[in-house]
């Protein structure tokens, strides 16, 4: 525990500092008071050892007399005086040739130290008179010694006291300068401390070593730096994703955009033809409806002209040249009666009876009834039936009227020397497709518009009515179907009849 303990303060940073700040005082102090206490000691030697000479000197000037005398009695108070001193251990005073005159002692203990004075014929004051009468003719003479002895007490307590009051000096300086270290460390470690609480506070703590609160800061911030270096590595990789991501949605929506838009435009399209469609129906209906009336008022007419005309053709007294014009006549009434029977269809185009249709043998039939007209255009026919085509529920005589106009059309495109009429039938989902193709004249784009109206013709006014196509359209429509032709001049055309297989039924 206590082991443990001394670690972790060796680790804590203050407590570093504080030691070596501290420390270095102490050594300081240490030193200052060895050398204080070894002047001041030398100092109070010197003084001790003055003071010695002075009393030995002093000693030496009061017995001069008595030893020139050499008279004890006359020695007895100067060196009873110098015994009174405490620090006065013995006195010696000799004679001339070291005769000892008189000697005192007081016993003590501890060491002693010993100053000599040379007793002289002349005094050391001015006022002093000479020994000798003669004096001022030489030199002073000496007479004989002194000796002092002092007890080494005084020096002892004052090297003791000397000592005793640097220690306490340098204990009360140590004691100041330990306070204010502590003070200063403290308030200069303030930010660390500040900045570990932060550390544990945040969890940011990286202890992996005994390394104290320095190798936890390094660690700490070692390890945050690998946290950011790895935390911004992490959000570059996220933030390219997310581009990429964001790329590739924007991609998205540009597809999804033309995508929307190719619909649009589709359903657009779709719209406008229906909405021609419409139009076109409308417009139909109105010219159906004003011909079918006009077609009954020239009905009956028609048919009594006819019937007049048939009997006069039937007359035998009819010049022959007569009954040509007659036959004439009645042909034109047949061709009016044709033209009156497919205005009045206009207005009825669904008067016959629905049922399953074979398209291929309705095609057939179409093809045979046409059989002499074809080979007189050199037109040859194609045909390209589906293997299985599903019966169609149609008015048989309606879907062959049909048939029978885009065939005559197909035909009539044909150039004078002939050529190739492609009949094809195709199976798709729930309808029926039958297609006219013809590598005839083709159609000027500029009348592509109105092949469907009634009375377009480009045909010359004895052959065309310009009510085939309007009249297939109103049927196919009727049928639930569509009709649509594609044309390039000089190329050909292609009429495709779509017919739903169970459309009309419902
Ligand atoms: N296969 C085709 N090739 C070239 N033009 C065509 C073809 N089919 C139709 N047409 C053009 O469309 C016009 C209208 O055709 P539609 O069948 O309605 O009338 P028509 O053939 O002119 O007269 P009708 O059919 O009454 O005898 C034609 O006059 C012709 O100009
Ligand atoms: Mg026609």
């Amino acid at each position: 525990m206590r082991r443990r303990l001394a670690s972790g303060l060796r680790r804590n940073f203050a407590v570093r500092i504080y030691l070596f700040l501290a420390g270095s005082l102490a050594a300081f102090a240490v030193l200052l008071t060895a050398i204080s206490v070894h002047v001041q000691g030398r100092l109070l030697s010197d003084q001790i050892q003055r003071e010695g000479l002075n009393l030995a000197v002093l000693l030496a000037d009061a017995v001069r007399v008595g030893v020139f005398a050499e008279n004890p009695e006359l020695l007895a108070g100067p060196v009873e005086n110098v015994l009174r001193r405490r620090d006065v251990r013995q006195v010696w005073v000799f004679g001339a040739r070291r005769r000892l005159l008189k000697h005192a002692n007081r016993p003590g203990p501890g060491g002693r130290y010993t100053f000599w004075a040379p007793v002289l014929s002349s005094g050391s004051y001015t006022t002093d008179m000479s020994l000798y009468f003669d004096e001022a003719t030489r030199s002073p003479t000496a007479l004989g010694r002194v000796a002092v002895e002092l007890s080494d007490a005084p020096l002892r307590e004052g090297r003791h006291a000397i000592l005793t009051r640097s220690i306490l000096a340098a204990g009360s300086f140590l004691a100041l300068a330990a306070l204010a270290t502590a003070l200063v460390v403290r308030e200069a470690t303030r930010p660390l401390r500040n900045l570990l609480a932060d550390i544990g506070g945040h969890g940011l703590s990286a202890r992996t070593a005994e390394a104290g609160d320095l190798g936890l800061v390094r660690d700490t911030f070692g390890h945050l730096v690998h946290e950011i270096s790895a935390l911004t590595a992490g959000l570059e990789s996220t933030v390219a994703e997310r581009t990429a991501e964001l790329q590739r949605a924007n991609a998205e929506l540009a597809h999804a955009r033309d995508e929307l838009e190719e619909r649009v435009r589709a359903r657009t399209r779709e719209l406008e033809e229906t909405h021609n469609q419409l139009l076109h129906a409308e417009k139909l209906s109105a010219v159906g409806r004003l011909a079918a009336s006009i077609a009954h008022e020239f009905n009956n007419p028609i048919f009594g002209i006819r019937s007049v005309l048939q009997a006069i053709r039937s007359l035998e007294t009819l010049p022959r040249d007569e009954a040509e014009s007659v036959d004439l006549a009645i042909a034109e009434c047949n061709r009016v009666a044709a033209l009156i029977r497919n205005l009045q269809s206009f207005n009825r185009p669904s008067r016959g009876v629905f049922g399953l249709v074979d398209v291929h043998r309705a095609l057939d039939a179409i093809l045979l009834l046409c059989r002499r007209e074809l080979s007189a255009k050199n037109a040859r026919v194609e045909a390209d039936y589906a293997d299985r085509l599903p019966a169609v529920w149609a008015v048989e005589d309606q879907l062959k009227q049909v048939f029978l106009n885009l065939l005559t059309n197909a035909m009539d495109a044909l150039p004078a020397q002939g050529g190739a009429i492609r009949l094809s039938t195709r199976a798709s989902g729930d309808a029926v497709s039958v297609q006219f193709r013809d590598a005839g004249s083709g159609i000027l784009p500029e009348h592509l518009p109105h092949v469907f109206e009634p009375f377009f013709t480009t045909k010359p006014e004895v052959k065309g009515t310009g009510l085939g196509l309007p009249l297939s359209y109103g049927i196919v429509r009727s049928h639930g179907g569509t009709i649509d032709v594609e044309s390039r001049p000089g190329e050909g055309t292609t009429f495709t009849v779509r017919l739903p297989i169970e459309g009309a039924r419902s």
